[in-house]
């Protein structure tokens, strides 16, 4: 039986073939990330011409190595790399990582096939080639060659493509989106989205999962592992148009598919399809810091009515709805308004609406059975108190997760300047989600009202 992911993000041995003393090599910076790693295994560098690497005593081939191996990070040219995969299958090594370029994505299939051949009998579980490798926040292991350090968090992300997949570590950072592992595919001729899928499904440390995928090896598979998935599973897939499937086909050399086949399948199988990386970010943030949306009825709260309008109408272009309030709910919020104003759905706490206003108003919808998840707004008008604004968020965030009857979620959204900003920050960091636009805090909100939907379809089906 094929190796399951387990020892592969958390490997007792590594050795980096390619290793080299040049501090401008591939090989070099992957070596030197496993190093610096707050991680405790043996590391193995090897390069037949080395006596020590990086300070580490170098050896000339895997099969030299004294004891077993787990897993191998192979950083040498193309043509090298079938005989270093053969030595690895001889020495039974049980992972390994082909960070190097030069097969299927350039045209080279029959070296890319020679691969698929030389592992086809055996036990070992191959990642790539053409991969940066992954990082495990969760655990502190750097298994890649390339920089940049992800916050430790309960988001998974998995990218075909390695430039992107670099660029989201560093957007996740300054989101502050936490991850827990973050992993380039490549070309796939073994390790798959599937099986990444399966593998952080059932990992604890991961509670969102997030691909940028080009194209799917096994559609079947795929599909499967988001439907068995008991996460919610966020897909950016790339090549919608028919100049954008060119453009997949000399990236990674594979096939974009039809895109209405994939958004339906996505849909079906309970994945929810994002249009970029940073709707796939919003998403994810509200996932991971917010709980779903029982259902689809939206209350907004504001302090100005262009706002208000704006999200609305996000709101409903996104299969959300804006309900009128009822009878109770307004009585209540007549009380906190002045006295010339009405309460109305999206409610309006007037311009100058301070900690008070936004506390009450907030929870108010969180005990209004009519109402199932809530945005929360603020223009920086001239008489807007941005940090009363944020406060009010922090307070009723925290409220919100002591109280059963308040487990809905709470967006929130603003418009203004750098002086807001670094309010924001407080939120995010905080890990509240929140947006500079009406539409991604709509999205962000359907993602939680179909989540929500999931999680009803799937209670469903247990009781049957
Ligand atoms: N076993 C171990 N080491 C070997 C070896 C063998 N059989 N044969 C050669 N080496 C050594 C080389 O001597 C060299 O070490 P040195 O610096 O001490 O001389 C080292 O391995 C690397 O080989 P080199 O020929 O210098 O290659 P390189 O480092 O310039 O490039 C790759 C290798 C893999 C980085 C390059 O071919 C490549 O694919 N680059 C693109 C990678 C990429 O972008 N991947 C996708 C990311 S998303």
């Amino acid at each position: 039986m094929k190796h399951k992911l387990e020892g592969f993000f958390k490997p007792k041995s590594i050795a980096v073939v390619g290793a080299s003393n040049d501090s401008r090599k591939i090989g070099h910076a992957a070596l030197k990330n496993i190093i610096i790693s707050d991680y405790q295994c043996k590391v193995y560098p090897i390069n037949p011409k080395e006596k020590y690497i990086l300070g580490l005593k170098c050896y000339k081939k895997i099969g030299d190595v004294p004891g077993s191996i787990d897993l191998v990070l192979i950083s040498v040219p193309a043509p090298i790399v079938p005989q270093i995969l053969r030595e690895c299958v001889e020495k039974k090594v049980k992972y390994v990582i082909i960070i190097s370029s030069g097969f299927g994505e350039v045209g080279n299939h029959a070296l890319e096939n020679e691969l698929k051949e030389i592992i086809k009998h055996s036990n070992i579980r191959v990642l790539g080639p053409n991969v940066m490798g992954y990082k495990n926040a969760s655990d502190g292991l750097d298994a890649s060659f390339v920089f940049g350090n992800p916050r430790k968090g309960n988001v998974a992300l998995i990218s075909q493509s390695g430039a992107l997949g670099i660029g989201m570590i560093y957007l996740a950072n300054k989101e502050f989106m936490g991850v827990s592992k973050i992993i380039g595919v490549g070309n796939k001729i073994d390790i798959d989205d599937d099986d990444l899928i399966d593998y952080f499904a059932e990992d604890p440390e991961t509670k969102v999962i997030g691909l940028y995928i080009e194209s799917v090896k096994d559609g079947r598979s795929f599909m499967n592992s988001i439907k068995k998935c008991d996460k919610p599973v966020l897909v950016v897939k790339a090549g919608r148009s028919k100049a954008g499937a060119r453009a997949t086909a000399s990236h990674t050399g594979s096939m974009a598919g039809s895109d209405k086949i994939y958004s339906a399948a996505i849909k079906q199988a309970g994945g929810i399809r994002c249009r970029d990386i940073v709707e796939l970010f919003d998403m994810a943030r509200a996932l991971a810091g917010q709980p779903p949306a029982k259902g689809n009825r939206i209350g907004i709260i504001t302090n100005g009515g262009g706002l208000g309008i704006l999200l609305t109408d996000a709101c409903e272009a996104n299969g959300l709805t804006v309900p009128k309030l009822s009878k109770t709910t307004y009585r209540k919020i007549d009380k906190i308004l002045p006295d010339l104003v009405k309460p109305n759905n999206p409610v309006d706490l007037v311009a100058d609406a301070g900690f008070v206003r936004y506390e009450a108003a907030t929870k108010i919808l969180l005990e209004d059975p009519n109402i199932d998840g809530i945005i929360v707004a603020s223009v920086h008008g001239g008489y807007a108190r941005p940090r009363e604004y944020t406060a009010a968020i922090l307070k009723m965030v925290r409220e919100q997760k002591l109280h059963e009857a308040y487990q809905k979620p709470i967006l929130a959204t603003w418009v203004g300047g750098r002086e807001f900003e670094d309010l924001v920050w407080d939120l995010k960091s905080a890990g509240v989600p929140i947006y500079p636009s009406s539409w991604r805090t709509a999205r962000s909100m359907m993602a939680l009202y179909l989540e929500g939907q999931r999680l009803e379809k799937e209670k469903k089906e247990i009781k049957r």
